[in-house]
């Protein structure tokens, strides 16, 4: 695989991520070690930017923060100009914490609970993506009594299979996702959603799935979307202002994956609302996306210390690290593949092929199978790469391991954004009983 963004090999044969050398950087920041390539980051931001300025459509490229939550990365998306899409009121805090512009924030989720729309009010979030019924609800009753009339988009499942993985595919009619066009659900939830006072009903939404190379399920969304909006402008007289297509926009993990282009997604899209709006004589909608890993995806890269390494003659080398599904749960997910290379021997010829184990307690956790890299020992530093989206956001303290420490680097500087937990952490809200009982 090609390196991207602003990775290299040195000199020495070393890895290098924005100017950073990453032997340096596991021994200052220790390792596992989540690095962030910051150039990259803000690169992907702007080609999804200039590509939609480049269309004449208004639009808003909303980050989809599950990808990848921090403080530091809210800020450096409000800096691209981006918009932020939260799921919770974890990333709706994190948000504010950053100083996130709210009328750029919009709230999505299958179950916002009483407590998240709440804070979302208090907050004056930009934008609600009703999911359901019960949402609709309860965010209309407790508008009412905050008083405040909201923006509302709704979140429909159009029915299309896009080929992914079946985790990752949430457009289809079977989903627990949004309101069905096909079983009718969709077109009572606009007549709903405009009956209700304070609710402004910007427009609809649709995801189509997740790490989607071409842009084939997009144009389907969009002709489905508008035959659907074609019989509400028949009934209700209603068009949307907005048109959201949600994110899905898919990366290169390996060499065997090959996605269109950003650029290419963009003109899609653009194009075929173009098309089908000016077909029936109406004004263009503004156009929202929601891309989480074609944002960060490939500018994240994570760094491993090799430990243990078991050859079972004639079968396969375990080479562990000292993380694993812990840090990174896609590959036991949805056997997500990735590709690595040795951050200290990255200019030598394969000489062996190997799998790369995780350290927890469960035979799933493995990050890599087979695997050519040069002979590995102890110590070196597996550098697995494209890890920037869908790590981090889903690391977890299974075995009590300590989630790793983040660091976004660029021009040959390092800025640690996550601390590592610490121990102590890990037992911040354990109590000790008060009286142990008598053995
Ligand atoms: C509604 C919605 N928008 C955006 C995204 C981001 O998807 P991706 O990271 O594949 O771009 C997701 C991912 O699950 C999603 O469910």
């Amino acid at each position: 695989m090609p390196l991207s963004g602003t990775s290299r090999i040195d000199g020495r044969g070393h890895l290098t991520i924005g100017g950073c050398d990453a032997m340096e950087l596991a021994k200052e920041f220790g390792t596992p070690l989540y690095v962030y390539d910051e150039a990259l980051i803000r690169q992907n931001s702007r080609r999804f930017v200039e590509s939609f300025k480049q269309s004449g459509f208004a639009f808003q490229v909303a980050y989809a923060s599950k990808a990848f939550s921090c403080i530091a990365m809210a800020q450096l998306a409000a800096e691209e100009n981006l918009s932020l899409d939260v799921v919770s009121s974890g990333e709706l805090y994190t948000a504010l914490q950053a100083g996130f512009p709210v009328e750029r924030i919009h709230f999505h989720g299958n179950n916002k609970t009483e407590e998240e729309l709440r804070m979302a009010l208090e907050a004056n979030v930009g934008c609600y993506v009703v999911d359901n019924f019960y949402e609709m609800e309860l965010l209309h009753d407790l508008a009412s009594t905050a008083n405040k009339r909201v923006n509302v988009m709704l979140r429909l499942t159009p029915g299309i299979e896009v080929h992914t993985h079946e985790y990752i595919s949430t457009g289809q009619e079977d989903s627990k996702f949004g309101f069905g066009v096909s079983d009718g659900q969709a077109m009572q939830a606009i007549q709903h959603a405009l009956a209700k006072k304070q609710f402004n009903l910007l427009g609809i939404h649709v995801h189509i799935g997740s790490q989607i190379f071409d842009t084939t399920g997009f144009v389907q969304a969009v002709r489905i979307v508008r035959a659907f909006l074609d019989r509400v402008h028949e009934e209700m007289g209603y068009e949307v202002q907005v048109l959201n297509l949600g994110g899905g926009f898919g990366i290169s993990y390996t060499s065997e994956d090959d996605p269109v282009a950003i650029e290419a997604f963009v003109e899609t899209i653009t194009r075929e609302v173009a098309a089908t709006w000016d077909e029936r004589d109406l004004p263009r909608p503004e156009i929202w996306i929601e891309p989480g890993r074609s944002i960060v995806g490939n500018a994240g890269t994570t760094l491993y210390t090799i430990g243990s390494i078991k050859e079972i003659p004639g079968i396969r080398t375990y080479v562990a690290v000292d993380g694993g599904m812990t840090d990174n749960i896609r590959p036991a997910l949805y056997q997500a593949k990735y590709d690595a290379l040795l951050a200290n021997k990255a200019s030598l010829p394969p000489a062996e092929t190997v799998s790369i184990a995780g350290k927890c307690c469960e035979s799933g956790d493995m990050l890599i199978w087979d695997i050519a890299l040069p002979k590995v020992n102890s110590g070196d530093i597996l550098a697995v790469l494209s890890t920037g989206a869908y790590g981090y956001s889903m690391a977890s303290n299974y075995n009590r391991l300590r989630r790793p420490a983040v660091v976004f680097v660029q021009d040959g500087e390092a800025e640690l954004v996550v601390e590592r937990e610490t121990y102590e952490d890990l037992i911040r809200k354990d109590r000790k009983r008060a009286v142990l009982s008598q053995i």
